[in-house]
């Protein structure tokens, strides 16, 4: 039988470290002005060296599991959205699970979708709770893209930084349960792989000497080009997710965009004839944190009251690969 999903608590986990537009001026040729005019960022959230992707993963889970006092030990599922793992192998999940000091064997693994790994990974938890291959599954999205930035250059040192966001969901057989997940929707297109990547460091150009003098284990992006796909594909996905939910995009009563810049987020908030109220933006204090954001924002936003019992949200992000994805959750 086909299970309901609830979502039992939502975390989050910011590194104390800010880092503000005034800060990047001295580091590259850039201004307050250009960055907050082109991006809407204004500062946002740096780990320190010594802080791992998994280090922002376990505060984010122990924020979401304190909330509600759950046991690590009744999780049986741990996915991590990352594309800034702490290694290769094992799998940042893995490492979470140690560092949770939990003494159960969950499933455990990565989700590799750039910014869109925290939707893909709602996706994929809502059919391993559906078909009952789960019961409860803790989502994390963690990345620390600030490690893999080339800080000489201003196109973009300026919009990538590091944060986390979790959550725990459970699955229910209550035919009185509502389901959390109302639908869910994923897309990627490969032949845009170069527009925004990260060079070297896999198989395809190990790391050599020659790699690191080059900085090519940085980000490298086109970035007026993936504006102009980010807004198209943002809102295709928002359209189909509200279609498979049944509803227009009038009845969601907040949106939560991947927070890469303010421009975007209009520009999708518009064409889907949102709001500005009913749209979350938190991309000026915390710039670009990749898969984390929607969630950070979900989190931010149950916080402030935004997200009542019973509201609609929906999810919408876009990222490297090219890919994008969308929920619909009940609250
Ligand atoms: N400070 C000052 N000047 C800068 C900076 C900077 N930080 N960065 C670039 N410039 C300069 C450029 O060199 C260029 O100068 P030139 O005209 O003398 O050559 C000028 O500003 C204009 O550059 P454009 O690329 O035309 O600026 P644009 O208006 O496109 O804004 C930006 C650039 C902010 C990167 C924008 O294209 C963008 O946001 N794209 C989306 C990228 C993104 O969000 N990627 C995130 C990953 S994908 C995702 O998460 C959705």
């Amino acid at each position: 039988m086909v299970k309901k999903v609830k979502i039992l608590s939502t975390g989050s986990y910011l590194p104390p470290k800010v880092l503000t537009n005034f800060d990047l001026e001295k580091i590259v040729d850039t201004s307050d002005e250009w960055i907050t005019t082109r991006t809407g960022i204004k500062e946002r959230r740096i780990a320190e060296e010594n802080v791992a992707t998994s280090d922002l993963a376990v505060e984010a889970a122990k924020s979401c599991l304190e909330k509600i006092n759950f046991s690590t030990e009744d999780i049986d599922t741990i996915i991590v959205a990352t594309i800034t793992p702490d290694m290769f192998f094992p799998s940042t999940a893995c490492v979470v699970h140690k560092k949770l000091g939990s003494k159960n064997e969950p499933i455990a693994f990565d989700i590799s979708a750039a910014c869109s790994g925290f939707v893909y990974g709602l996706a994929i938890a809502e059919s391993l709770l559906k078909l009952g291959k789960s019961k409860n599954l803790l989502l994390i999205a963690a990345d620390t893209l600030s490690k893999f930035t080339n800080w000489k250059d201003r196109n973009t040192c300026v919009l990538f930084s590091d944060g986390a966001g979790a959550m725990l969901l459970t699955s229910v057989e209550d035919e009185k349960e509502e389901d959390a997940i109302v639908s869910t929707y994923m897309g990627a297109n490969g032949n845009y792989d170069e527009l925004l990547y990260v060079p070297a460091g896999g198989s395809k150009m190990p790391a050599s000497i020659e790699t690191v003098e080059k900085n090519l284990h940085t980000i490298f992006m086109s970035g007026k080009e993936v504006f102009k796909v980010a807004v198209t594909k943002m809102v295709e996905a928002a359209f189909k997710a509200c279609e498979l939910a049944n509803i227009s995009p009038q009845q969601i009563d907040l949106l939560i965009p991947h927070q890469a810049n303010l421009r975007i987020i209009n520009a999708v908030g518009e064409r889907l004839g949102l709001e500005k109220e009913k749209i979350f933006v938190n991309v000026d204090k915390y710039g670009n944190m990749s898969a984390s954001t929607v969630i950070v924002g979900l989190d931010e936003a149950i916080s402030l009251g935004k997200v009542k019992k019973g509201s609609i949200v929906e999810l919408v992000a876009f990222g490297g690969g090219f890919t994008w994805a969308s929920a619909i959750l009940k609250l």
